[in-house]
């Protein structure tokens, strides 16, 4: 009997035992000592690059907008800094702008369903951890009623212990990345989630595109707006761009930097990270340029190979 047909009852008992249970759990919050940082592993994350981009940020407070959130290594270092007056956070992943919601507003809600997938995986030997996995992927948010806080475990579960932490959807938005084989994939971290959820209190958080940024900057008085978009792929097969279930096209870059030239023209300070390469270059010309150094970006393969620059555009100076 094929593995997958053999093995499916024991995904349901697994699931429905451990997170039917879920709701009479409560974990505390605990107080917040550490900085904030992303709770996502997100393909892109600006982590790492943050002692490069620091500098080039305005100097000050401000008011500020993040169209392409992903796990928000940036907003939560300027969080971190108290230097937003205000923050709005897009981006158009659904569960992921669900997750950051749930963070924010269902903290001990949250933490007692991650406590639940954590006893049960961490319970289990390689095998069933695996059978685990894939029983709470195929359960899928289109085909089964989820309130938030459920979604959002789920994605966050997944997050951590999928292989590379690479949330990826196929085109019809459902998340796709296989299983990863980590001793302890730190499923709860309660303490880096009561952080997060400090910092995201009285946030905008939003699902849209970014072509509704221009509207958005208006009405909330934004001063300064990051962008980190999916890059333009360097060579065909060398970019990872499928975050929510589609390709971010040339079309796209296009009007991203039409977007831009919209955020000059109504006063807003932008900057914004991209792949260094001629297309992107032609799109902002006009505008300062530079570059950081940057690991390489995942490709086709998941493979690493040495640093390339990255080119960060401003309209401003410091
Ligand atoms: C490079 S990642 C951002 C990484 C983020 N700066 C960090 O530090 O984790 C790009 C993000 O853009 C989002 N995205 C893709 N297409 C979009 C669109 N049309 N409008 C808004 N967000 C989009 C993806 O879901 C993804 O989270």
């Amino acid at each position: 009997m094929p593995a997958a047909v053999r093995t499916r009852p024991i995904h349901r008992a697994l699931v429905d035992k451990h997170l039917g249970g879920a709701p009479h759990l409560r974990v505390v919050p605990q107080p917040h000592p550490q900085r904030p940082a992303p709770f996502l592993k997100w393909v892109g994350g600006k982590g790492k690059l943050l002692p490069a981009l620091r500098p080039l940020m305005p100097t000050g407070k401000f008011r500020y907008a993040e169209p392409f959130l992903g796990g928000g290594a940036v907003f939560f270092d300027l969080s971190a800094d108290e230097r937003l007056e205000h923050a709005l956070l897009c981006d158009v992943g659904r569960d992921l702008v669900g997750a950051c919601r749930v963070v924010r507003d269902a903290l001990p809600e949250l933490l007692a369903q991650l406590q639940a997938h954590e006893t049960q995986y961490l319970s289990e030997n390689e095998e069933n951890r695996a059978l685990y996995f894939y029983a709470v992927r195929n359960r899928h948010p289109g085909d089964f009623a989820m309130d938030d806080v459920e979604r959002a475990a789920r994605m966050l579960f997944l997050n951590r212990t999928c292989f590379n932490g690479l949330w990826r959807e196929n085109r019809s938005g459902r998340f796709n990345a296989p299983h990863g084989r980590y001793a302890n994939p730190g499923i709860l971290q309660s303490d880096k989630l009561s952080a997060a959820s400090a910092a995201l209190q009285g946030v905008d958080i939003r699902q849209a595109d970014f072509r509704a940024l221009p509207e958005l900057v208006q009405d909330q008085r934004i001063g300064f707006v990051y962008l980190d978009p999916p890059y333009h792929p360097l060579s065909a097969t060398s970019s990872f761009n499928a975050y929510s279930g589609g390709q971010f096209s040339g079309k796209a870059q296009g009007e991203l930097a039409d977007v831009c030239r919209r955020l000059d023209r109504q006063g807003v300070r932008f900057l914004l990270s991209n792949s260094d390469c001629g297309y992107v270059r032609d799109l902002y010309r006009g505008f300062e340029i530079g570059t950081i150094r940057a690991a390489r970006s995942i490709n086709c393969k998941g493979e690493s190979r040495g640093d390339i620059d990255e080119v960060v555009v401003r309209n401003y100076a410091n």
